[in-house]
Order: C-alpha cells, then structure tokens, then sequence
C-alpha cells in the first residue's frame, strides 16, 4: 500500500476521548473512547439503556459531555453547538425517526437543508433523495404522519442526508419495522456508504449490524467493553452469548 493511501484510510473523522456524561446524578457514559476513519461504517452495539444513543448525542451536541472530548477531523467540537456541528458534516439521524407528522415529505426533506442557502442546490438535492427512496417520491404531498414506520424512517435518513454530510449518525434504523422493511433500510445503508459517507450505526440487532459494519463497539452500563473488526465480533463468544442470541 502506498503512502498516500495508507494517509487516506488512517485518516480520522471521529476521535471520541474519555468521554463522561451525566443525567442529573447517574453517569450514562464513562470515559468512553472511540475513533472513525473516513470511510469506515462502525456501529455501537449493546442492550437497551447501555448509553448508545446518549453516545450519538453527545457527538451531535444534544447533550452536553461532563468530561472528556470530541474531535472531528482534527477540530475540537465537544463545546460547540448542534447546528455547528451539522454545519461541519454530521448529520443525526435519531431514534424513533422524529418526522414532523403534520408536515409534508417534501417539506421534511426542506427542513433537513436548513443550514443551506442555495435554493436550486436544495432542490437538487430533494430529487436526488426521491431517486434514493422512489416511496417517498410517490408519497411527496404527502403529510409525514401518515408514512408506514419504514417509510418514516427513509424520510428521516433521507432528511439527516439533506445537510449533506460527511458522517452520519444513525440510530435503531430497524427499530420496530418487518424484517422486509428492514433489509431495504440495510441496502440503503450499504448504498450509502458506497458513495463516501461515514456511518456511525446503533442497533439492538447486533447481527444486522455486525454484517454490515467494518468495525464495532459493545457498550455495556455505560463503558466499552469491546472493540474489533466486525467479522471478529460476530464470532467472539462473548458477543454470541449476549447480542447474538
Ligand atoms: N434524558 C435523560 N434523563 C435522564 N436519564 C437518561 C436520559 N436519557 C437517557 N437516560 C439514561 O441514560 C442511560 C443510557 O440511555 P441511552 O443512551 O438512551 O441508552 P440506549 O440508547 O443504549 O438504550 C439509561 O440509564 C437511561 O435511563
Ligand atoms: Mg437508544
């Protein structure tokens, strides 16, 4: 492998380092250390109430790290704000979709560009999502509140892929859907990666999520407890016991 390669595949876009965060009294993350190369597609596995999602919320900035630091490519931003960090290329995609019901697919889809100004390039990029998720082509007029829960949760992806970014956080993607439903989500997911994004990927369905991902992460009660190449972890006896079933 040449040099220039080896810098390219090194190259870091998330480096989380010791990172504590608190709710009120109870500690929910504790000194939790991870890190992304640019490319990578790394998920966050671990049963309900481990901290994952507080995970991909301190990193978009919902909430505030106790201690610790985060830095995306090489800039510090563990005090900046959320719409700061949307603006450098993370893209949140929370759990339980959060579309805004009484407005339509299309006007979600608008208000995932809301730090962006140039009207003919927003556009652009709607059709682009149409022609990633043709369902919510057909369903454009439509008002969000009434999508299926799979095609809820294409419109939140494809809402987070409106600003854009370079990382996205995505969070229980197949989360309560059929397991068809779940398997088109999944495709989407490799499509996306295909095309140079980062993912960070939290899921309860750890098989799902280790066949996809280069990499992964167990978090237990609030720490790390695991790491390794997903093809390692989907063999690890540990992970079998706990995550596999
Ligand atoms: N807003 C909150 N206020 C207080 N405690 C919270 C809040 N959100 C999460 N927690 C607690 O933090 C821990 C981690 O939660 P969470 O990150 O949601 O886990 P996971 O996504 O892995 O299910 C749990 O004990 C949960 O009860
Ligand atoms: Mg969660």
């Amino acid at each position: 492998m040449d040099a220039d390669r080896r810098n390219i595949q090194d190259f870091k876009i998330l480096e989380v380092q010791e990172l504590d965060v608190n709710y009120g009294g109870i500690q929910a993350l504790k000194k939790i250390n991870l890190t992304i190369s640019k490319g990578e597609v790394v998920t966050l596995i671990g049963a309900n109430g481990a901290g994952k999602t507080t995970t991909l919320r301190a990193i978009s900035k919902i909430v505030n790290p106790k201690s610790g630091a985060i830095i995306y490519s090489g800039r510090n931003i563990t005090r900046h704000q959320t719409h700061e960090v949307v603006k450098l290329g993370i893209a949140h995609c929370p759990e339980g979709r959060r579309v805004l019901a009484k407005q339509t697919v299309f006007d979600n889809l608008l208000l995932g560009a809301y730090i962006r100004s140039n009207q003919g390039e927003i556009k652009a990029d709607i059709q682009h999502q149409f022609e990633l998720f043709p369902r919510l082509s057909q369903r454009r007029h439509q008002l969000a509140g009434t999508l299926s829960g799979g095609e809820q949760q294409m419109l939140a992806i494809a809402r987070a892929l409106m600003s854009r970014p370079q990382l996205l956080l995505l969070d229980e993607p197949s989360l309560g859907l059929a397991p068809a439903i779940v398997k088109e989500i999944f495709s989407i997911i490799e499509n996306l990666r295909a095309t140079g994004v980062t993912i960070l990927l939290v899921e309860q369905n750890a098989h799902l999520a280790l066949q996809i991902a280069d990499r992964g992460y167990v978090l237990e009660a609030g720490s790390i407890t695991l790491t390794g190449a997903a093809s390692e972890l989907i063999n690890d006896e540990r992970v079998k016991k706990a995550y596999l079933g």
